[in-house]
């Protein structure tokens, strides 16, 4: 029996990553948070001094990284045995792993570490191109998206609470930026799977996305 796969795919700040780790949770299936993958690489190319351009070398530190994913309630990811958790959510990380994710040997080096993820009882798979190229046969798929506006505001808010300097329509364009360069690169780009679900959270609360999508599995 294949394992079930429920992939959650859509644009950065949309609430993926809360929503996917609370629908894991109920479930009691594994979590597999892709963005993660290309933010690490980010973080070990950085380190290495290695150009965003350069992608022979990118790929040579995707094939050579270690990563050990551990979550229970948090995520912590250990890069070759140092914990990089507290520098994955950095806009500079997500913005370097928007630029590497675009080199399209990159995407087919990682390819095979985010399908292994799949575990019995079942995965849930949060990132761009789960339900259209990593999981293109899983049962359910969902495109779960917010307008930009309603994005930059939530990211606004989570970083001042976490008292993090932050400025409004710095972040609207960073995140219109991300989003441009994540929907019109020519591998594997940002796009809704013909077979998904379309949520659209911009007036919605988490709980009442979580519900919907526990239902649509129900
Ligand atoms: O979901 P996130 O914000 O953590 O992702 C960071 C970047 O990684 C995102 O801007 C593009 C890239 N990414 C990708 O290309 N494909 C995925 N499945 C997940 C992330």
């Amino acid at each position: 029996m294949a394992i079930p796969v429920l992939t959650i795919d859509g644009p950065s700040g949309a609430g993926k990553g809360t929503v996917s780790r609370a629908v894991a949770k109920k479930l009691g299936w594994h979590y597999l948070d892709s963005g993660s993958i290309y933010r690490s690489l980010a973080i070990a190319v950085l380190k290495q001094n290695v150009e965003l351009t350069n992608e022979p070398g990118i790929v040579k530190t995707a094939q050579s990284m270690s990563l050990e994913f551990e979550c229970d309630d948090e995520l912590v990811v250990k890069l070759d045995g140092e914990d990089i958790t507290s520098q994955l959510g950095l806009e500079s990380t997500g913005n370097a792993a928007s630029v590497i994710a675009a080199l399209p040997e990159v995407r087919r080096v990682l390819l095979q570490k985010q399908r292994d993820f799949r575990k019995m009882p079942g995965l849930v798979a949060d990132g761009r191109d789960m339900g259209t190229v990593v999981f293109p046969d899983a049962e359910i798929k969902v495109f779960l998206t917010a307008s930009a506006t309603e994005r930059a505001q939530r990211r606004y808010k989570q970083l001042i609470e976490k008292g993090i300097d932050a400025n409004l329509s710095l972040l609207t364009n960073e995140i219109e930026e991300r989003d441009r360069r994540d929907t019109e690169r020519k591998t594997a780009p940002l796009a809704m799977a013909s077979d998904a679900l379309y949520i659209d959270s911009s007036d919605m609360t988490i709980d009442s996305v979580i519900e919907e999508i526990l239902n649509l599995i129900r």
